[in-house]
């Protein structure tokens, strides 16, 4: 981005004269009129307390549900553009990093905000490799989980733990302490992912592999069965990399609201970014992957691909993999990874899902209903295929998105907990419900004489929804 250039909220960029400036408001409640300052393409949300109609009054707020129209922070580790297609770490397109680095390097860009030299980048690679171990305590609690349990849940639950193990990680300003906790964060999470997989799977645990890269690794941890060393095929591992770098960071999406909301407690950095994999868990989020597979499950064939859309359109159905919050546009990331699914459909077994979901894209972008309100394959479009394609079942799907994602949660909570601007999250609410009722004695209230099962089926609604 030029110096001449600001971004606003992922979602453009206006020049710098048009990004500074004043707005003048006229509250016509009152007549009065207030100058409100404009820096960066926004205006203070608290600029717009002075608001009143009287003294008494509490000021004007501003109500934004789901963040869609908010910057709650100032960051200068993503930059994306989602009416152009662009992504970028640190100012590098996301394409060029997918071509020529790997996701280690990302990595670490994100976190220190550059590339690093030959010698940071070897300290970086060594450290990572030699905190892949978790304490063998760890094994024990993965066990105790039930034979079927998902393994984002236990994943959740795993790095939620690991702030036991590392109790010091609470000292957050401690610079040894947060490089501890990004090596840790960085080189667990993969362990504890493959851990619940395996378990799921009834299979026993296989220990990292020191001689293997990031990705080659974690392939070994999830499909290494008798022989001596795992040997992964190049194209797979590469792909897994692609997608891992892919995967990265991706500005104030859910779960990175949720690690920066959660650490601005200052809680220590793996409790934070447990907030994190929670929120990426959900199917709008990081679950969505999942949720194409399901639904090419689901669609079974090609031949029900019309009725399924039509469903779509009827809003029976969500065309899953579709549609972004920021993208308008083609999601680069799709792009990318686009390119990568041949490439490891060559390396593996045919698959009908994939004839499905190449069938289903073309149609749905030969549709109006989806181009009139540009709905594109998002990035797990591709993924869930090329996950699908090496044989990683789809409980196994949001559980690799949470390992790259780390990076960028680390690198955001790192930039939180500096940030002199940013203080404990804690969002305003306007109250719809009841004020000064009155206890009523359980004899005096009204309901059922007898809870019949359908009772306790009808739709549970707050009482401003009901
Ligand atoms: N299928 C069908 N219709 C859709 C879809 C979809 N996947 N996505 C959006 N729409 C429709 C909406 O119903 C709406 O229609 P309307 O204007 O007629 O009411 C219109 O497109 C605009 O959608 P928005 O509501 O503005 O989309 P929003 O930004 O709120 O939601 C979201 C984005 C949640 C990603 C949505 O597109 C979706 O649910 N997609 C499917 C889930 C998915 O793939 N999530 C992964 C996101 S990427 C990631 O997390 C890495």
């Amino acid at each position: 981005m030029s110096e001449q250039e600001t971004s606003v909220d992922g979602g453009g960029v206006a020049t710098a004269d048009s990004a500074e400036g004043s707005l003048s408001v006229t509250d016509n409640r009152t007549g009065q009129s207030y100058e409100i300052e404009i820096t960066d393409g926004t205006v203070k949300a608290m600029d717009f307390r002075q608001i009143k109609v009287s003294e008494d009054d509490f000021g004007l707020m501003t109500y934004d549900p789901a963040f869609t129209n908010t910057a709650s922070c100032r960051s200068a580790i993503t930059y994306i553009d989602g009416e152009k297609g662009i992504l970028q770490h640190r100012g590098i397109p996301i394409e060029q990093l997918c071509e020529q680095s790997s996701f280690l390097e990302v990595a670490f860009l994100l976190i220190y905000g550059e590339l690093p030299t030959q010698p940071q980048l070897e300290r970086w690679l060594h450290d990572v490799t030699h905190h892949t171990f978790v304490h063998e305590n760890v094994k024990q609690f993965v066990e105790g989980f039930r034979y079927d349990a998902h393994p984002m849940g236990m994943l959740l639950a795993g790095v939620g733990a690991l702030s036991t193990f590392y109790p010091h990680a609470k000292e957050i300003d401690d610079h040894e302490e947060r490089y501890m906790a990004a090596i840790r964060l960085l080189a667990k999470i993969p362990t504890l992912a493959a851990f619940s997989y395996r378990h799921n799977r009834g299979l026993p645990y296989v220990y990292p592999d020191n001689d293997l890269s990031f990705s080659e690794n974690f392939l070994s941890m999830m499909f290494k069965m008798t022989e001596v060393k795992y040997d992964p095929d190049p194209r797979l591992a590469k792909a897994l990399d692609v997608l891992f770098i892919l995967h990265a960071d991706h500005e104030q999406n859910c779960s990175t609201n949720a690690v920066r909301s959660v650490g601005s407690s200052r809680v220590d950095p793996y409790s934070a970014v447990a907030a994190g994999v929670a929120a990426l868990y959900g199917p709008l989020h990081g679950g969505a992957n999942e949720a194409v597979l399901r639904m090419l499950r689901r669609i079974e064939s090609t031949d029900n691909i019309p009725d399924f859309l039509e469903g779509v359109k009827n809003r029976e159905e969500r065309l899953m993999g579709f549609g972004h919050r920021v993208y308008k546009n083609y999601d680069p990331r799709a792009r990318i990874i686009k390119k990568h699914v041949d490439e490891v459909l060559e390396a593996t077994e045919h698959n009908p899902l994939i004839e499905i979901a190449t069938e289903l894209e073309k149609r749905a972008l030969d549709d109006e209903f989806f181009t009139s309100r540009k709905l594109y394959p998002n990035v797990d479009f591709y993924s869930g295929l090329i996950y699908e394609a090496l044989a990683i079942p789809t409980e196994m799907f949001t559980c690799i998105f949470a390992i790259p994602r780390t990076a960028g949660w680390v690198a955001q909570w790192l930039e939180l907990v500096d940030d002199p601007e940013q203080k404990i999250a804690r969002p305003r609410q306007i109250y719809t419900g009841d004020r000064d009722a009155d206890y009523v004695p359980i004899s005096k209230r009204e309901g059922p004489e007898k809870i019949t099962n359908e009772f306790l089926r009808r739709p549970i609604r707050s009482r401003r929804g009901a």
